[in-house]
């Protein structure tokens, strides 16, 4: 998951890898050659800065000692549980305890409450290990989350929000030693997030909570799952050298690209129905529009709009570099107006404008695509919240409106395949 540059990775249970921009490599709880729930592809740490541990228990501190004599990280714990990594072998420990907050190196570590117990388990003695703990991080983006580590819901989670306002927060929802959905979904009422990572379940068997029971007592909060989204992106091939840039300033400046789990089936698409004219909607920075001119090939055609004529620059100077530029008109202003000008009929339209503008685009379509040519529409699960009971964000309404029409349209054969945001590929009759 990007946060504005900051890559945060969930490794499993209550394990987390953060990437700052500045290049350094924060663990939240190291538990992770022994964690069963963490991808064999995630478990070689190539360096680590940086070690925040909420409390004591082996699935959560499991492989610090590994990772402490691998690394050698600065560690951020309660001073009991410091106490106990310094007799094995932690040298940089920066000890705080609850309502504190500390700066470690690009990032501001809050210590917050948790309601859990914490022993350290040291061969067959057990070791008073402080209190168990949450943290709240702030990078220098602005972006703060909060971990809440092992714990019971508990009434200042509010104070949490007051105080700190994550707007995304890491939830334990396994239920039996911690909160299950029901007290998790009591927690994110505390604390309004935005977004929710559960975490802490189907590690064992016990741990019976599932993000989708957890998601349906929030409906309003987008709740992430990672792993499978972060397999996918794992097996994605290396993109050249443009293309990789592109993704790179798109994350860096929150500009929304359908980014290169989406793109390559966007390029297979093309390939399936020869298709030689490609009209797209809401370009951007035009990274499809890329995929879309490669796959058109030298004697193909590619339709270029964009409402913000910054934008058109940058994907001009994009187009050329990749060596495409010739086969891709660019028109700045109204999407729309642009493709309702069109008299020639395409073999594919791409929709990625303004949600809100998805009925519209709808109309316009039908008449000016081939028969057999595929209209298809970028975002149509809208993170999740075209499943909410009661959507009052104006773009979920238009996207559900939109996808209603789209299956109920005679014209056309819809499926949505729910990759990243949810793409919707409709098949002119
Ligand atoms: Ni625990
Ligand atoms: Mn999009």
């Amino acid at each position: 998951m990007n946060l504005k540059g900051v890559q945060l990775t969930w490794l499993g249970h209550a394990t987390f890898r953060i990437d700052t921009p500045g290049g350094r490599t924060i663990i939240i709880d190291p538990w992770i050659m022994n964690n069963p729930a963490c991808p064999p592809f995630e478990k070689k740490l190539k360096h680590v800065d940086v070690l925040l541990c909420t409390h004591g228990h082996g699935d959560h501190i499991g492989d610090a000692v590994e990772v402490i004599k691998e690394h050698n990280p600065q560690v951020v714990g309660m001073p009991e549980l410091c106490g106990w990594l310094e007799k094995k072998g932690a040298k940089q420990t920066l000890i705080m305890n609850k309502g504190g907050t500390q700066k470690v190196g690009d990032i501001k570590v809050t210590m917050v409450h948790a309601d859990h117990s914490c022993g350290i388990q040291d061969g067959d003695q057990l070791i008073y290990g402080g209190e168990a703990c949450g943290y709240v991080v702030e990078f220098e983006n602005g972006v703060k989350i909060y971990h809440a580590g092992d714990t019971n819901v508990f009434g200042d989670m509010a104070i949490i929000r007051e105080l700190y306002a994550p707007e995304i927060v890491m939830l334990p929802i396994g239920d039996h030693f911690t909160m299950g959905p029901r007290e998790a979904a009591y927690a994110c009422n505390l604390l309004k997030p935005k977004t929710a990572i559960p975490m802490h379940f189907g590690t064992f068997p016990v741990l019976t909570g599932t993000p989708s029971d957890f998601q349906k007592l929030v409906p309003g909060v987008e709740v992430v799952t990672m792993p499978v989204d972060d397999y996918l992106y794992s097996m994605l091939p290396k993109r050249d050298e443009v293309l990789a840039e592109m993704e790179e300033y798109a994350s860096k400046h929150s500009i929304p690209i359908v980014g290169p789990a989406v793109a390559p089936g966007l390029y297979q698409l093309a390939l399936m129905i020869n298709a030689k004219t490609v009209f797209e909607l809401g370009s951007a920075i035009g990274y499809s529009t890329i995929w879309w001119a490669r796959a058109v090939g030298k004697e193909g055609r590619v339709v270029y709009t964009d409402g913000d004529s910054k934008n058109a620059e940058r994907a001009r100077g994009y187009f050329e570099r990749a060596g495409v530029a010739d086969r891709i008109t660019l028109h700045t202003g109204d999407a729309l107006e642009v493709l309702s000008e069109q008299k020639e009929q395409f073999d594919i339209i791409f929709n990625d404008v303004d949600k809100e503008d998805y009925p519209r685009v709808l109309r316009l379509v039908s008449p000016r695509l081939r028969k057999g040519g595929l209209f298809i529409t970028d975002n149509v699960l809208w993170s999740g919240r075209v499943a909410q009971k009661n959507p009052k964000q104006p773009q979920t309404k238009a996207i559900l409106e939109f996808n209603r029409l789209l299956y109920d349209s005679g014209d056309f054969f819809t499926t949505i395949l729910p990759i990243r945001d949810g793409v919707a590929v409709a098949l002119k009759k």
